[in-house]
């Protein structure tokens, strides 16, 4: 008998335009929802980045998602709800803290830690007493989530290690023919991954920066403690969080960070171009408005991405990724990138940067 090698399912591409009427009966929303329902995989859109779904209380489901993003099992997911109603449905009690914070900032960028409810199979938190839960503010994932009327586990829609995507374009790139379908509402508004929150401890423990700032947050809850990874590696198992350890969010390029300003990063550009140069390679730069004058350009040897204006964090925040992706390219062996400082958004940019810049 002939042996027959299951190929990769057929990717399906849905698409809702702005202005679509969101409804359960959406088509779109529809054949997502009752793909979700029968436990199969569907990107979606967020505010934040595409993240890859699947039914929460789905054993079988959750194991898919693991095996199509190439994720280790130790490493817990989001799950995503579309009203307070359903955080019940998997955490098991809403303590005070957090139901201060879900108040001012769901639907949201924030992922809150919740002491997890039995009815979840543990591959969703690997095996942790606790589980993360946010509320998108996406109307498209909001309409989805209410159409199955399921919790949905949905990580970044990426390969395990790689740079989150932002686009349906980015999303095929990584797992199509890995995934049942992606749909498609356009490049999502904020471009980093949501700020992760433990309110569980005493202070509070910021586990990842992103778009609702630690500043924010602490107006609403006070002091907050800022995570961070143990230099030496350390078994994922024993981490606070054990995504934010790891090489994360990386090009295959080298990422070089600038910490400094348009002088500092001028001065690299100079250097590298020499260097790479001579190895007939380009330098990719991760550049703020106005930054390259008319003698760098002239001099060549370099790729350009516009990253938008130096200081707004929330523009530069929206086109990080795909300009990492963008640069990314064969004959660019470095990438130059110029830090932002610490305050608001700035801190989550900071973040992503470092870790991709890890060896
Ligand atoms: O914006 C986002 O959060 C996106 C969109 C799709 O919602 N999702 C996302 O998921 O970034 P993911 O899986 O790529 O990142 C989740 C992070 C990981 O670093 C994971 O280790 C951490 O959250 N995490 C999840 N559950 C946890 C838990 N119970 N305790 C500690 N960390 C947890
Ligand atoms: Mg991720």
């Amino acid at each position: 008998m002939p042996i027959v090698y299951l190929s990769g399912v057929e990717t399906l591409r849905l698409t809702i335009r702005s202005g679509d009427n969101l409804t359960p009966e959406t088509p779109a929303i529809a054949e997502c929802a009752a793909i979700l329902r029968r436990g199969g995989l569907v990107a979606i859109p967020t505010e934040t980045v595409y993240g890859l779904a699947a039914n929460a209380l789905d054993r079988a489901a959750i194991a898919r998602i693991f095996e199509a993003k190439g994720r280790p099992a130790w490493d817990p997911l989001i799950v995503h709800v579309s009203n307070l109603e359903m955080v019940g449905r998997v955490a098991a009690e809403f303590p005070e803290t957090a139901q201060k914070l879900a108040q001012r900032f769901w639907p949201g960028p924030l992922t809150l830690l919740f002491r997890k409810s039995a009815n979840v199979p543990s591959s969703v938190t690997a095996g942790r007493e606790t589980i993360a839960v946010r509320m998108p503010a996406h109307p498209v994932a909001h309409a989805l989530i209410a159409a199955a009327d399921l919790p949905l586990a949905a990580p970044s829609a990426n390969r395990f290690g790689r740079i989150s995507p932002t686009t349906a374009e980015h999303v095929l790139t990584e797992v199509d023919g890995r995934i049942d379908a992606v749909l498609d509402a356009g490049p999502t508004e904020i471009g980093v991954e949501s700020t992760v929150l433990d309110p569980l401890r005493t202070p509070p423990l910021l586990l990842r920066p992103g778009a609702v700032t630690r500043e924010q947050i602490e107006a609403v809850v006070g002091p907050v403690e800022l995570y961070s990874p143990p230099a030496q590696a350390a078994s994922p198992q024993t981490l606070a969080s054990p995504g934010l350890a790891a090489r994360h969010y990386a090009p295959s390029a080298r990422l070089v960070l600038i910490d400094g300003e348009r002088a500092a990063l001028l001065n690299a550009v100079r250097k590298y171009v020499d260097s790479e140069g001579e190895r007939g390679q380009y330098v990719g730069i991760m550049a703020p408005d106005d930054w390259i004058d008319e003698t760098t350009l002239a001099a060549g040897g370099i790729v350009l991405f516009s990253w938008g204006s130096w200081g707004d964090w929330q523009q530069l925040g929206r086109n990080l990724f795909a300009g990492l992706r963008y640069l990314d390219k064969p004959g660019v062996s470095v990438i130059l990138c110029p830090l932002p400082s610490a305050e608001g958004m700035g801190l989550a940019l900071r973040d992503r940067l470092n870790r991709a810049a890890q060896n």
